[in-house]
């Protein structure tokens, strides 16, 4: 596990390039990125490549022992490329094209830029393929746009996706529901993309197609490049930095062009509302573990590219962050098992839309600011750790020097299943239920960082399952929440795992549609009915700032986003029933018996707590050993290892057995504390 930084040599003077890597040295980083955003730099003018700087910043980075991850910079097209061929920049459905200046001003669409693209990558993989300093490429910066772009390329490329999917016109038809106001196509050259993701009294089924037609554009973009590298870089790894939950690529889109998968943390922009704690200062927890989790899904292997270290530019307030939030931060992504973690930025910029975005050390490049002294002392922290478990060797099959990585690189999926679940994500769930909301407080990303959240609160891990994969048997539990639009294939999974004796656990807004969005024929969500044992008579959800009970054993919660009133089958049992509102008393979480397993169906969608007692019931039911902690207290296991992550301001015990050796932190945590012990 390294640590590292995003440098921008071409944004300071030369002179000073040795002093702040020395210094990027000695603050103890190991990693460190450069070229990204740099096109012009790099080829002042078509064909032109000027590399002798870059290679002269590797050199002088390989001299100090400092890994070089080397971005492309397609993300900021030079002005030279905007004025030979201004249709890269995408135009908007108002026939505006975006204009030159800040960066992401490209349409992926575009031969022009696929094919400049090509070419600047071509001449950088060719100096740097096989340098030894450097150890992975970054290809672009956060894939994403304004707006699906409305120009000819783009319209093209839409209408040759939609023929290859759909193969005749009436399949189209058919698939977009154009019965519904007569919207009938005659030909594929007919169709346009919709103006904006928000469907208004549009076609949600073309917006649906049109949200993945955008996300394979970019995979297609993306590929230009993978192609170019992938030939000239031996073993070293490619990724892209995602982000999360973001709309414009879906990252299953690519990973098949990628070896490592990564993505971009930003925990505290400000942008949140207060929880009337302190709390807001630490960030989400559950959005953390999710992500990571979600990117180790995928190749086992991932990194986490950008993560916050002091404020941002981009956020609402200037949220001064929780003192050890950015020790805690780093220790989450070494509990799930990161490659490395790099931050952005080294040095806080004079100049540019970012100028109040801190780095690690100040403007002056030398001063480290509150993050980067955070980013120093967790460096040595985590070097002491590795020192100490070597100086213990008491695991023999642990690989020499590796305390750190044994605790955090055991890969994906090697957690004794009792301790483990599956959690179901499915990305183009995200799309429809923006396109068609239904509640204006439904949120998907939420619901799964609710279930994630709960589970990881009881000291289990998570394991995220994507569309495609197989439902591991061996898993006790596998959630699926708001999987509402779903495929035979969807519907054979969780019929298979909760026939041979998984606890299958549904929720509210399941299998509504089929994979186009269309509602099925009879009764709502009718292909899981056999599987819940019960049916949804009708549902509620409440307008902001009202909030009605929900009762479970014993114990009241609240809710407001959705419920469902169920109707239970005779030997289904009854788990939650709403507990007020003129339908008191109406199932509101059931569970059937299917053939070797259990079913539960949450039918409402809650907050935290209701969330968590669930979780806790469901765990306990299937006997796994759980460790339960409180709200945003979340317990990692690794090996022999655990990691107790406290995001919360307050003090909690650490449930470690007595008399055990903390290698970080202590029995009485305090707030933002890490602790790490061995078991076993
Ligand atoms: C990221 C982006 C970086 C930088 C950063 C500022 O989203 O990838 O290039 O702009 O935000 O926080």
């Amino acid at each position: 596990m390294k640590i590292g930084t995003y440098y921008y040599p071409e944004q300071w003077p030369r002179q000073e390039w040795e002093r702040d890597l020395d210094n990027m040295a000695a603050l103890g980083l190991q990693v460190v990125h450069m070229g990204e955003f740099a096109w012009f730099t790099l080829e002042p003018q078509e064909g032109n490549f000027q590399l002798d700087w870059l290679s002269e910043c590797v050199d002088k980075a390989a001299k100090r022992k400092l890994e070089v991850i080397l971005c492309t910079p397609t993300a900021a097209p030079p002005i030279w490329l905007v004025e030979k061929h201004p249709d890269i920049l995408p135009m908007d459905d108002a026939g505006r094209r975006k204009r030159f200046g800040g960066r992401r001003h490209y349409s992926p669409t575009s031969p022009a830029m696929q094919e400049a693209s090509r070419r600047i990558v071509s001449a950088l993989a060719d100096r740097f393929g096989d340098h030894p300093a450097v150890v992975g490429w970054q290809v672009d910066n956060e894939y994403s746009s304004d707006f699906i772009d409305q120009n000819d390329h783009a319209l093209a490329a839409f209408r040759n996706w939609l023929r290859e999917r759909y193969t005749t016109i009436d399949a189209l038809n058919k698939a977009w529901g154009c019965q519904f106001w007569n919207t009938y196509y005659t030909d594929f050259s007919q169709i346009m993309l919709p103006c904006s993701r928000e469907v208004k009294y549009g076609n949600p089924h073309q917006v649906l197609d049109a949200a993945r037609f955008w996300s394979w554009a970019f995979a297609q973009f993306n590929r230009v490049q993978t192609d170019v590298l992938k030939p000239k870089i031996g073993q070293r790894f490619i990724t892209t930095n995602f982000m999360p939950f973001h709309p414009d690529v879906n990252p299953a889109d690519m990973a098949g062009d990628f070896n490592f998968m990564a993505w971009d943390s930003y925990p505290c922009p400000g942008n949140e509302k207060a929880p009337g704690d302190q709390s807001y200062r630490l960030g989400d927890p559950a959005q953390m573990g999710f992500m990571h989790d979600y990117m180790a899904s995928f190749h086992g292997r991932w990194g986490l590219m950008e993560l916050q270290q002091g404020h941002v530019n981009w956020g609402d307030t200037p949220v001064h962050l929780y003192p050890g939030a950015v020790r805690l931060w780093l220790w989450t992504a070494v509990a799930h098992g990161a490659e490395f973690i790099t931050t952005y930025r080294y040095r806080q910029p004079r100049f540019g839309v970012e100028l109040f975005h801190d780095g690690l050390v100040g403007t002056d490049g030398t001063t480290p600011t509150v993050g980067g002294r955070q980013f120093q002392l967790s460096i040595d922290e985590i070097k002491r750790v590795k020192a100490a478990h070597l100086a213990g060797t008491t695991v023999p099959t642990v690989e020499e020097g590796a305390a750190v990585d044994a605790v955090g690189a055991a890969a994906v999926g090697t957690n004794p299943s009792h301790s483990a679940i599956g959690l179901v994500f499915d990305f183009e769930q995200l799309w429809e239920f923006s396109i068609l909301p239904q509640a204006k407080r439904w949120d998907y990303a939420r619901l799964i960082r609710l279930w994630y959240g709960a589970f990881a609160r009881l000291g289990l891990s998570v394991r995220i399952l994507r569309p495609g994969q197989e439902w591991p048997a061996e898993l006790p539990v596998i959630v699926a929440p708001g999987l509402q639009m779903v495929g035979q294939t969807l519907v054979d999974q969780m019929t298979k795992y909760a026939a041979t004796g998984g606890h299958l656990v549904l929720t509210c807004r399941t299998a509504l549609m089929d994979r186009n969005g269309q509602l099925f024929e009879g009764p709502t969500a009718k292909p899981i009915l056999p599987l819940i044992g019960g049916s949804i008579e009708a549902y509620d959800g409440l307008p902001d700032g009202a909030t009605a009970q929900v009762e479970m054993d014993g114990k009241k919660y609240s809710w407001g986003v959705w419920g469902d009133l169920l109707y239970g089958e005779a030997e289904t049992k009854t788990i939650a029933r709403y507990a007020d509102q003129f339908y008191a008393g109406a199932a509101a979480v059931i569970q059937n018996r299917y053939q070797g397993g259990l079913v539960t169906y949450c039918g409402v969608m809650g907050e935290e707590s209701f969330t968590d007692a669930l979780a806790e019931r469901i765990a306990a039911q299937s006997k796994m050993n759980i460790v339960p902690l409180p709200p945003r207290v979340h317990m990692v296991r690794r090996g022999p290892y655990r990691i107790l992550l406290n995001f919360t301001a307050d003090t909690v015990d650490v449930p470690a057995p007595a008399r055990t050796r903390f290698l970080v932190g202590t029995r009485k945590l305090e707030g933002a504390g890490v602790a790490v012990w061995r078991e076993g």
